[in-house]
C-alpha cells in the first residue's frame, strides 16, 4: 500500500514499496507548508514538474543532503546536473521502469523558466508525472490548463489525481472538474490553491462540483495540509 502525504501547494511525500519521494517541494517560503527541507533525511526520488519557485522550490537542498535522485524534464535535469545533484532527465510521453516502479512525463500547458541567482536559464517544459508504486498510479498534474491530453489518461487507469483548481496560473475549479472528466480517476486530490491571494479557491466547492457533474464515482479527497491518504 502506498502512501501519499500533502505538504501543501503542491508538495506531496510518497512512500511505497521502494520508493520514499517528494514532488514539487516548495517547503520554505510556503506559509502553509506541513514541512521543512530537514525534516527528510531518507529520500530516494525528487519528482519535479518545472522550474518554477513554487515547484522546484527546496529541491537542490534536499537532493544534496539525500542523495535523492531528481526526476523532470531533460532539460531542468541537465541544469540540476551541473549542481552536483543526481538526475534522470526524461521527457514528455515518456516512459521508464526504475526498481519502485514505472514514471511516465505527462504534458503540462505551462512555461518552465529557472531563476538561478540574479539569472533566468531555459527550464525546457513543465510537466506532470503519473508515478506507479505499489501498483497504482498517482498523476500529478504539476501547473496546467486544461488540456484535451488529459482524456490520453483515462486509458492509463489513474487511481489518484492531484490536480491544481487555483485558477490564475492553472485551471480553477470549473475545468478542474472538466479534467476529472477526461482523467477519471478513482479519486481526485485538488492542489495549488490558497498559497497566494491570486489563486484562492474553496477546494469544497470542487468536491461538491464533481460530485454533483456524477464523474464516474470520482471521490475527491480535500488533504488538509500534513494530511496522508492510503491508496
Ligand atoms: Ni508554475
Ligand atoms: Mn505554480
Amino acid at each position: 500500500m502506498a502512501k501519499l502525504r500533502y505538504l501543501g501547494h503542491s508538495a506531496f511525500y510518497i512512500e511505497g514499496t521502494g520508493l520514499k519521494a517528494l514532488i514539487d517541494p516548495f517547503l520554505t517560503g510556503n506559509p502553509f507548508a506541513a514541512a521543512k527541507p530537514s525534516d527528510f533525511s531518507e529520500l530516494n526520488a525528487i519528482f519535479v514538474t518545472h522550474g518554477h519557485g513554487d515547484h522546484l522550490g527546496d529541491t537542490i537542498e534536499i537532493a544534496k543532503k539525500t542523495g535523492a535522485c531528481v526526476f523532470s524534464c531533460a532539460e531542468t535535469a541537465s541544469w540540476l546536473a551541473q549542481k552536483g545533484i543526481k538526475t534522470v532527465g526524461m521527457h514528455i510521453g515518456g516512459r521508464a521502469r526504475f526498481p519502485f516502479g514505472r514514471v511516465k512525463l505527462t504534458p503540462a500547458w505551462h512555461g518552465d523558466y529557472i531563476t538561478d541567482g540574479g539569472a533566468v536559464r531555459y527550464g525546457g517544459v513543465a510537466c506532470g508525472f503519473v508515478i506507479e508504486v505499489d501498483g497504482k498510479k498517482i498523476y500529478h498534474a504539476g501547473d496546467t490548463g486544461l488540456t484535451m491530453e488529459m482524456k490520453l489518461l483515462e486509458d492509463e487507469k489513474i487511481d489518484t489525481a492531484c490536480l491544481p483548481i487555483g485558477g490564475h496560473y492553472t485551471m480553477d475549479i470549473e475545468d478542474a472538474v472538466r479534467a476529472v472528466g477526461f482523467v477519471r480517476p478513482v479519486r481526485a486530490v485538488p492542489m495549488h490553491y490558497d498559497t497566494f491571494p491570486a489563486i484562492k479557491a474553496d477546494p469544497d466547492e470542487f468536491a461538491s462540483a464533481v460530485k454533483e457533474a456524477r464523474l464516474y464515482g470520482t471521490e475527491v479527497v480535500v488533504m488538509g495540509y500534513g494530511d496522508t491518504l492510503e491508496i
